[in-house]
Order: structure tokens, then C-alpha cells, then sequence
């Protein structure tokens, strides 16, 4: 089933989220709304928050593979690069963003499995920009004050 995704400035996108406890069939069927919607959405990464759930699970796709991260902890950021990001809760922004090469990431599966990995390149990139939504932050809060200002004035126009 298709969910809604909200765009900033939603609250629900810097609401506080509560870590997953449970993994049951609600959970599996909430995991394949999440796909379904960033499938049709043409994303690459969807976090809970973005369709209003104030829960600590994420999905991502990127070269053909699924990637449900659930509970996701960032423990080591090797190296730096600098490339356009863009999100689904931010129609028709796209903006030049930091974010390490080389992560470390503890995450549980949609069993409740935990695993432990070293994840790079984009790959990377998308495990942080989505395990940021969980805490709250988005791009927004990664480029410079001058547009930050111009983002919310454009995001304000479409509403
Ligand atoms: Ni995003």
C-alpha cells in the first residue's frame, strides 16, 4: 500500500522517533509499504519519519539492492567527499552535501538480526542521510545558512 510522504517543513520529520522492539508481520507489511512508496516515488531511501511513523527503520535501494535498516547505529565515518544529495521530503532541491566515505553500521533486520558491517561510496552516503532522518536531521541542516534560507522560501511557495 502506498503511503503519503510529507515534505518539510512537516513537524514529523524533527519529531523524536522510538527505536523498533517488535519485528511481526505488521512490522514486514510496513517494510514493503515503505519500498512500494519509494519505488513510485523514484527514491533511493526512505525513512519512517518521511511518511510520518516516528520509528527508528529505514529502506534503501540503490543498484538493484534492498537494504532495511532498522535501529541503525553510525559507530566510524572514514574520509570525506562532497556530492548532490537530494530527498524525498524536499521536491525538486538538490544540493551539493558532505558525507564520509566509509561507515561502520550496526543495524537489526526485519528478523531482529544484528549485524555489524563496513558499508562505502554511495551506499554510505545513503545509510547516513537516512540514519540522519531518524534523528531528525535532514539536508537542510547540512548546507550553508544562505541556502538553508532559500530552500524554506522555495519549499514555502509550493504549500
Ligand atoms: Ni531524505
Amino acid at each position: 500500500m502506498l503511503r503519503t510522504i510529507v515534505h518539510f517543513p512537516n513537524p514529523v520529520l524533527r519529531a523524536k522517533t522510538e527505536e523498533v522492539t517488535v519485528f511481526d508481520d505488521e512490522l514486514k507489511n510496513l517494510i514493503s509499504d515503505m519500498y512500494e512508496t519509494m519505488e513510485d516515488a523514484d527514491g533511493c531511501g526512505l525513512a519512517a519519519p518521511q511518511i510520518g511513523l516516528s520509528k527508528r527503520l529505514a529502506v534503501i535501494e540503490y543498484n538493484g539492492e534492498k537494504l532495511t535498516i532498522i535501529n541503525p547505529e553510525i559507530s566510524n565515518r572514514v574520509g570525506s567527499s562532497v556530492r548532490e544529495e537530494g530527498c524525498l521530503s524536499f521536491p525538486g532541491v538538490f544540493e551539493k552535501v558532505e558525507a564520509p566515505d566509509k561507515i561502520t553500521l550496526t543495524y537489526q533486520t526485519e528478523t531482529g538480526e544484528k549485524i555489524t558491517e563496513d558499508i562505502e561510496g554511495f551506499l554510505a552516503r545513503i545509510v547516513c542521510h537516512e540514519t540522519d532522518h531518524l534523528f531528525g536531521r535532514m539536508i537542510i541542516d547540512r548546507v550553508p545558512p544562505l541556502k538553508r534560507t532559500l530552500i524554506k522560501k522555495r519549499l514555502a511557495r509550493k504549500d
